[in-house]
């Protein structure tokens, strides 16, 4: 006690290891519980930027407990060149677990992302190609490797033969795809197991455990709410659940564990990869909150699209997580754009106005934005430390904010460092 989740309210990239960064200096515990290296997270110390995928943003405190959840899938190999580079700066991954059951992204995962994204062709999500999709089929399918296979060459060598050649037919058959030599495949991730043995412990006992022993755990979450594999903008989603209620399967702890959680947002709207974004600036504006913003992606350098912010979306994400309180990141960046607009509805194609975020595809291609503006500010706010100190058209946003989305706004950003936090 207590236990929080920090999970992302929009489209992913809101700062969401920021704000663990921050948290994690008050918990014990940090627990990754869903998706994979898709995840690109910055934490920003003194100036000092680290990115990180998988291994939780609470690595960087010595003495805190880092757990992967048996939701995750974790590509073995990118995995250690993560833990070598942490190392390399001198930070320790002694603290770090792996759960058993989570799921290895096999080099077949990687390469049926790529060849499946282009035989959709102009209909492709714009996945990171990571091969996270293809990983949480075969888990679904019950034919994934797992992380005590990795870690037992007998079982791997088996399970690589059971589920080798099928893929090698599908690629090859199918996509025109290079086969693997299994044995090859076999031996290299032998040697992955041998490196990662002594990480693998049982997640859910251990938090469960932390809980038990008072411990403050905060479990940390990777894309986000409009990403999810059900309340997202399907099909343009990943393949896990991002959403609080994610982080009990994805752990293996019962959702009366948790105490508090937290949803991150942009004071605007970003989204990388495809898909509808009905806020969406495809102007100079738009250009200036991607440029000021430096919103390039943490994991593939694409560009994100950029847009106001829109309430619908924060308020859908209040409902299915049911948000605590929220955490608005950036506002800084909105710093000298003039007039701002926030869209409190959607008009639909009947007419009718509603502020709950449409559940397919098909009724959301239909809805025009509501707006209303809000005004600028030009002052530079990235040294405020008290909501007090921000101007009052930033307080007066806010505010707005907070009643649009029905949540209280417990977190303001003003800048990627640790310290640039305003704290309600
Ligand atoms: P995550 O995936 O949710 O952890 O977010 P990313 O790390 O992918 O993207 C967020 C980006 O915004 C990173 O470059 C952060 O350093 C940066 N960032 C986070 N909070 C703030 C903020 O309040 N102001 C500014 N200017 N940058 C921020
Ligand atoms: P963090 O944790 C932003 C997006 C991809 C694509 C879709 C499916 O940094 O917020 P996938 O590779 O998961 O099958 O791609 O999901 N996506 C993210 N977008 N932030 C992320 O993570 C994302 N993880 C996946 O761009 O649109
Ligand atoms: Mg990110």
């Amino acid at each position: 006690m207590p236990a929080n989740i920090v999970v992302g309210s929009q489209w992913g990239d809101e700062g969401k290891g920021k704000i663990i960064d921050i948290l994690a200096s008050r918990a014990e515990v940090v627990v990754r519980s869903q998706g994979g290296n898709n995840a690109g997270h910055t934490v920003v110390n003194n100036g000092e930027v680290y990115k990180l995928h998988l291994i939780p943003s609470g690595i960087l405190y010595p003495d805190t407990l880092c757990l992967i959840g048996a939701g995750v899938v974790l590509d073995p190999k990118d995995f250690i060149s993560e833990l070598d580079s942490l190392e390399t700066r001198g930070i320790s991954t002694k603290n770090l677990k792996i759960d058993p059951r989570a799921q290895i992204v096999m080099p077949w995962h990687i390469q049926l992302d790529g060849l499946s994204e282009k035989f959709r062709g102009n209909s492709d999500i714009g996945t990171t190609k990571r091969g996270i999709g293809p990983a949480y089929m075969d888990k679904y399918e019950r034919c994934g490797i797992r992380m005590y296979d990795l870690c037992h060459p007998d079982v791997l060598a088996e399970k690589i033969k059971a589920t080798g050649n099928l893929k090698n037919k599908i690629i090859t058959a199918v996509y025109g795809g290079e086969a693997y030599d299994l044995d090859a495949v076999t031996a290299e991730y032998i040697e992955y197991g041998k490196r990662l043995a002594s990480y693998m412990d049982d997640v859910s006992v251990l938090t469960y455990e932390a809980d038990k022993a008072g411990k403050t755990i905060m479990f940390e979450g990777a894309q986000a709410t409009l990403l999810d594999i059900d309340f997202g903008t399907y099909p343009y989603v990943t393949s896990s659940h991002p959403l609080s209620a994610g982080v009990c399967v994805g752990t293996g702890v019962g959702p009366r564990m948790i105490t508090n959680i937290i949803g991150v947002a942009k004071a605007y709207t970003t989204r990388v990869g495809k898909g509808p974004f009905p806020t969406e600036l495809d102007d100079e504006i738009g250009d200036k909150i991607r440029n000021v913003g430096g919103e390039f992606g943490t994991t593939t350098g694409r560009p994100r699209r950029t847009g106001w912010f829109d309430a619908v979306i924060v308020r859908h994400s209040v409902r299915v997580n049911g948000l605590d309180g929220l955490a608005i990141n950036k506002l800084d960046t909105l710093c000298g754009l003039g007039t701002l607009k926030i869209c409190v509805g959607y008009k639909m194609p009947d007419g009718s106005i509603t502020k709950n975020f449409p559940p397919t595809l098909e009724e959301l291609s239909g809805c025009e934005p509501i707006y209303e503006e809000a005004e600028g500010f030009t002052e530079d706010i990235t040294g405020c430390r008290t909501f007090e100190e921000l101007p009052a058209s930033c307080q007066k946003y806010i505010k707005r904010l907070e009643e649009l989305c029905e949540c209280k706004i417990a977190m303001i950003g003003v800048g990627p460092d640790r310290s640039q936090i305003i704290e309600r």
